[in-house]
């Protein structure tokens, strides 16, 4: 059963959020089959699986695109499409945006920094909203971890507080010191998603590359439960090999599945 807004609320300090991010449908079927409550088409896709070098050069079609993809894998779990760069830099170009994304599959979106006027603005208009605060990967100059001054600390605790005044139902906190994300987790009376923020948070966000093993640089705050890339290398391999020794597909008993192919 899908998910909304009111039960991840609900969830705060009792129950722990898993949430991935997904960017295809197969994946996206496996991620819903997992249990997985809450996914995030994140525009980290302009990285991990485009390879641009910033998250800046994803565009609202690419969004709608693999959101739609997600969609059509995972139908019954909440899906939250990330409005990209530029796309939500003022009340009303936010909600062309915001809806774009939700009619093609999303059922909440979210943006980067404390944009109260935007929040409030696509709040007001029944669009349930995720903020994000702490590394800022939009408009970050590097990925380094912040919030460790005092001045930063009590910026993105005041960020975190305004997002949530502002009506937002949820907060990625995104590396910043574990005890600032303990915090601003209590302080907080929305579910805070940790990425590279420590144990204390009301849930935990990987990309899901990352946990997969798929690229080839993984940030040192996520998990490799695989790596997958090591067995696309050696799939590849050893299809060309028996390609070149005609091995393959003489060898191959032809095979009827439950799919007809
Ligand atoms: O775009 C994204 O995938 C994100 C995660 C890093 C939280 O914002």
């Amino acid at each position: 059963m899908k998910l909304n807004p009111q039960d991840f609320v609900s969830m705060k300090g009792s129950t722990p959020i898993p949430m991935l991010t997904a960017y295809t449908c197969p994946v996206a079927r496996s991620v819903e089959e997992a249990g997985i409550p809450i996914v995030l088409v994140g525009d980290t896709v302009g990285m991990v699986e485009m390879g641009f070098d910033s998250t800046r050069n994803v565009t609202i079609e690419h969004m709608e695109y693999h959101i739609g993809a997600v969609r059509r894998g995972a139908k019954n779990t909440h899906i939250i499409g990330d409005l990209p760069y530029g796309t939500d830099d003022a009340p009303d170009i936010a909600l062309t945006s915001a809806r774009r994304l939700l009619q093609a599959g999303a059922d909440s979106v979210k943006l980067e920094g404390p944009n109260t006027q935007v929040i409030r603005h696509l709040v007001s208009h029944n669009i349930p909203v995720v903020g994000h605060t702490g590394l800022l990967p939009q408009t970050a100059k590097s990925f380094k971890q912040v919030g460790r001054t005092q001045e930063e600390a009590k910026q993105i605790m005041n960020d975190a507080q305004a997002i949530q005044d502002a009506g937002a139902f949820m907060v990625v906190i995104e590396h910043i010191p574990y005890a600032l994300a303990g915090e601003i987790t209590k302080g907080l009376s929305i579910p805070t998603i940790g990425i590279g923020a420590g144990p204390d948070c009301d849930g935990q966000v990987l990309v899901i590359n990352d946990a997969l093993g798929l690229g080839d640089y993984w940030p040192p705050f996520s998990k490799q439960y695989a790596y997958v890339s090591k067995t696309v290398l050696q799939v590849a391999r050893e299809f060309s090999q028996e390609v070149e020794s005609m091995e393959f597909p003489n060898n191959i008993i032809q095979f009827t599945g439950t799919n007809g192919r």
